[in-house]
C-alpha cells in the first residue's frame, strides 16, 4: 500500500466544497506536487493531512495508520508554511526558507 492514502476526503465550509471526495495515494520517496487554480482546495487538503483541520468525510492513512483524530504535533507530518512566522528581521528570502526547513527538520528530530 502507498505511504499516504487519502480516501474520499471531503471538507466543506458552508456551501463551499473546498475538498470534494479526493482520493490520493503517495508512495514512500515519491516527490509529489499539488498544483491547481487559486481556491481549488490545495491548502485545505494539506491542512487536513497535517491535522490543523479535520475532514467532514473520508479517511486519511499514513503507513496504514489512520490520522484523523491525531493532533498535528503527534503526526509524523511536517509543514514548511507559506508565511514563515518569523520576527521582522534582516533575513533574506532564502534565509527565511532555510529557517523554515530547519524548523520542520527539528520537529522530525525532536
Ligand atoms: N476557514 C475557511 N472558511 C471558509 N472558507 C474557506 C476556509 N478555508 C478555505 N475556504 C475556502 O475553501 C476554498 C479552498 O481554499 P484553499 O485555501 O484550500 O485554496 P487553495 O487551493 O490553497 O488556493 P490558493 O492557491 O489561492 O492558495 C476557497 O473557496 C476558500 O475560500
Ligand atoms: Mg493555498
Amino acid at each position: 500500500m502507498a505511504l499516504l492514502n487519502n480516501r474520499h476526503v471531503s471538507r466543506r465550509f458552508g456551501e463551499i466544497k473546498a475538498v470534494d471526495d479526493v482520493c490520493l495515494s503517495i508512495e514512500g520517496g515519491e516527490f509529489f506536487t499539488l498544483v491547481g487554480p487559486s481556491g481549488c482546495g490545495k491548502t485545505t487538503l494539506l491542512r487536513l493531512i497535517a491535522g490543523f483541520d479535520e475532514p467532514d468525510a473520508g479517511e486519511l492513512l499514513l503507513d496504514v495508520q489512520p490520522l484523523v483524530g491525531i493532533p498535528p504535533e503527534k503526526r509524523p507530518v511536517h509543514t514548511v508554511f507559506q508565511s514563515y512566522t518569523l520576527f521582522p528581521h534582516e533575513l533574506s528570502g532564502g534565509q527565511k526558507q532555510r529557517v523554515a526547513l530547519a524548523r520542520a527538520a527539528d520537529q522530525v528530530a525532536g
